[in-house]
């Protein structure tokens, strides 16, 4: 059972479950029409015009994490990328970035808590539903459900899906029999050339703890975190 908790305006939902994970029950989602300092992966602002975005937290609390963390992170992204089929066409940049004609439409960033006797995962995520209009910066990496199919979408039916697919991919990851197929199946990154820590290297696949497997021209490395930047990703849009 999921609890569904909305608020106006919050530094950021991460940080609202982060200070509170300990009173909130699992299974919390913690939703804000707009975020004054909404985080990204790799310390960067995650930014939004208010209201017209989703942003969203889910707290995953247990005693025992049966699953690598990893894989959580690909299971998210796999219920992310289902929900958003309903609208258009969409692929999982790695681990979980996801896109739409090559730009980026959504963003999830996980934050594992650890103490004495209780673990908490918490999901972030973030959707680009209705803003059309992005920061110079952004805009030709940056799009939108509306953008993209051409009209304003409601926010909750969209939540609503991420959470029934998210349960599904949940309960998998659980039984320890994520699909990692079906991830991925979705996964624009294979068969790309990219450049990690300053390399380059073809992508060739994901391993069953969800490393992206990096072919280079002398070695072969599997990595669990970090950036890959796609060689190929902008050119299309631009062209
Ligand atoms: C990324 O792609 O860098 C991850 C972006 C994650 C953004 C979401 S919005 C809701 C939640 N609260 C935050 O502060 N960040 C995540």
């Amino acid at each position: 059972m999921y609890t569904i908790k909305t608020f106006e305006s919050l530094s950021s939902t991460n940080q609202y479950v982060k200070d509170n994970y300990v009173s909130l029950p699992h299974k919390s989602v913690i939703v804000a029409k707009h975020q004054t300092a909404g985080r990204g992966r790799f310390n960067r602002l995650w930014q939004d015009e208010e209201g017209l975005n989703l942003l969203a937290s889910i707290l995953i609390k247990e005693d025992n994490f049966s699953y690598p963390v990893g894989q959580c992170s690909l299971a998210v992204a796999l219920a992310v990328s289902k929900a958003l089929d309903s609208y258009t066409r969409n692929l999982i940049k790695w681990p979980n970035d996801i896109l739409i004609h090559n730009r980026k439409v959504a963003g999830i960033l996980l934050e594992a808590i650890s103490s004495n006797s209780l673990h908490a995962v918490i999901i972030g995520i973030g959707i680009n539903v209705n803003q059309t209009l992005f920061p110079e910066e952004l805009k030709s990496k940056t799009t939108s459900l509306a953008i993209e199919t051409g009209h304003l979408l409601p926010l909750e039916p969209t939540l609503e899906s991420i959470i029934t697919h998210f349960e599904v991919e949940y309960e998998a990851l659980k039984r320890g029999a994520f699909a990692i197929g079906e991830y991925e199946a979705r996964l624009t990154t294979i068969g790309q050339q990219v450049t990690y820590q300053g390399t380059s290297y073809i992508a060739k696949g994901v391993n069953p703890e969800g490393a992206l497997i990096l072919e280079g021209l002398h070695k072969r490395i599997a990595i669990t975190s970090g950036e890959v930047e796609h060689v190929s990703l902008y050119k299309t849009s631009q062209s």
